[in-house]
């Protein structure tokens, strides 16, 4: 099923053709893997070609209003039948009966959703709660405007209800661990506080869908659904008129609406996706987006694990089994993040990754522990691949030594076979451009590769600094391989 030619040829904007990619690492360039920038599944979008083109007319779409007799008057109608069709087709929320709200990407959501449970207020701002791990930009959102409303109160573990009223966001499938989660809290006689679910990640390429979600505020946002982070739509399913209504006067003070274009570019995008869902549901083909995404990630997870479980640097966490409503098929979750934890005596993970030229986020951002990071899963084919390469350079076969003062590691690159040294300042070079020898059996041997010796168990290193090239300073370390 996964693996047919949509995959195999990996295009990207630089290599539209997607022919001969070349997977050469080169460790020197930092690899952004902080943000969850759904590059991913572009390949899929560029072979869809003019499927999804919009096109509009100067004249069109001028107005701010969109239907006055609407709670959300700005909502394009376009747009809501096409969120209606996309969670039928998927199965993933209920949305009979419930008021849409569009915002500018769910962040604009989040913080409507707070207004609108939080207002019209009382003497203390409410408490807003997120069990731990969390998603780092709750935070952030929830106390940037030092709000009279409501202010970040941390981990729903640490928190009692009876420390008074609370907002509890569950973010379902969980951003940074790819964990399922129900809300934590309990209020006074086991009443929960008011709850906002995030399900930013509810969708099939993610997790195996196992019911249709059905809570009183969800929010659902375009750029994790199919990469389309740029067009910064979501939207949520509201049960309650009143909030609905709230978080719609909280966009239209903040933004007087969303952006018309990419109302009608989203719902295009929709209407594509479930043409495919509902043509090549059956057969599991590729053109079915959700599919494509499915393998994408199920790849990317499986080559990660090899890669990990081949290093020991790290521990993943593991995903139970479930049985998924849309793929019709058991699966575990393949999340768009994998919460590295650090073995051994490594307290900072998101340091030791930063020594090897990768951005992660670290623990202490979800509220967490800092030998934990957060990876993206969601990067270009590029990226991801040169992220796996990565791997291969701090594996076990790295070591640690001084070279006339300033440490360095040196390391095997399990995919090109060569070796690198480190400087421990963060420049990366590899061995002959620093004037390093390699010598085994008292041959020397210059651009040495480590493929030339597959039965050999210690090297010995000789190192010249480039400016004490006729003394050398520091002539032998020996590396365990
Ligand atoms: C859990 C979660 N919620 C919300 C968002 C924000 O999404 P948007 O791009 O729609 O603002 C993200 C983005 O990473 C996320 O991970």
């Amino acid at each position: 099923m996964c693996g047919t030619d949509i995959l195999a040829a990996k295009p990207t904007i630089e290599n539209p053709k997607g022919a001969g990619v070349s997977c050469s690492p080169e460790p020197h360039v930092l690899l952004n893997l902080d943000q969850g920038d759904p590059m991913a599944f572009e390949p899929y979008w560029r072979k869809m070609g003019d499927k999804c083109t919009v096109v509009i007319k100067g004249s069109e779409l001028m107005s701010y209003l969109s239907d006055r007799r609407k709670v959300c008057w700005f909502l394009e109608t376009e747009l809501e039948e096409a969120i209606k069709r996309l969670h039928s087709v998927i199965g993933n929320a209920v949305v009979d009966g419930r008021h849409i709200v569009v915002g500018t990407g769910s962040t604009q959501l989040y913080q409507a959703a707070l207004y609108a449970l939080a207002s019209p207020g009382g003497p203390d701002p409410i408490s807003v709660v997120c069990a731990a791990p969390y998603y780092s930009q709750y935070q952030e959102e929830t106390n940037y405007l030092r709000s009279g409303l409501y202010k970040w109160a941390g981990d729903a573990h640490a928190f009692s209800g009876k420390d008074g009223p609370f907002i509890e966001v569950v973010t379902s499938p969980n951003n940074p661990d790819g964990s399922i989660r129900k809300a934590v809290v309990n209020g006074p006689s086991g009443h929960q506080g008011k709850l906002i679910h995030d399900l930013a990640y509810y969708w099939p390429h993610y997790t195996p869908i196992t019911s249709p979600a059905d809570h009183d505020i969800m929010t659902f946002t375009f750029s994790k659904s199919t990469g389309h982070a740029g067009s910064r739509i979501g939207w949520a399913l509201v049960k309650d008129e009143e909030v609905a209504r709230k978080m719609t006067k909280f966009i239209e003070y903040s933004s007087i609406g969303v952006s018309k274009d990419s109302q009608h570019r989203v719902a295009k995008i929709m209407g594509v996706i479930c043409n495919g869902c509902q043509d090549f549901k059956s057969d599991h083909n590729l053109e079915n987006f959700f599919e494509f995404g499915r393998c994408l990630m199920a790849e990317r997870w499986e080559t990660l694990r090899q890669v990990v479980a081949k290093n020991g640097v790290f521990d993943l966490p593991k995903f139970p089994t479930e049985y998924c409503l849309f793929n019709g098929d058991f699966a575990e979750s393949r999340p768009a993040f994998a919460w590295l934890k650090c073995n051994g005596d490594r307290e900072d993970c998101e340091q030791f990754l930063k020594d090897h030229k990768i951005m992660s986020r670290g623990g202490g951002r979800f509220g967490s522990d800092p030998r934990f990071s957060r990876v993206s899963m969601l990067s270009s084919d590029e990226v991801f691949e040169q992220f796996l390469n990565r791997q291969a350079i701090f594996t076990k076969y790295s070591c640690l030594g001084e070279l006339g003062g300033s440490s360095y590691k040196i390391a095997r690159d399990e995919y090109t076979k060569q070796l690198w040294m480190t400087v421990m300042d963060g420049a990366y070079a590899p061995f002959h451009s620093l004037n390093v020898y390699v010598w085994i059996d008292s041959q020397h041997l210059h651009n040495f590769e480590v493929a030339d010796a597959p039965n050999l168990n210690y090297l010995g290193v000789t190192l010249l600094q480039r400016h004490t090239w006729d003394t050398p300073t520091c002539l032998l370390h020996q590396i365990l391989i």
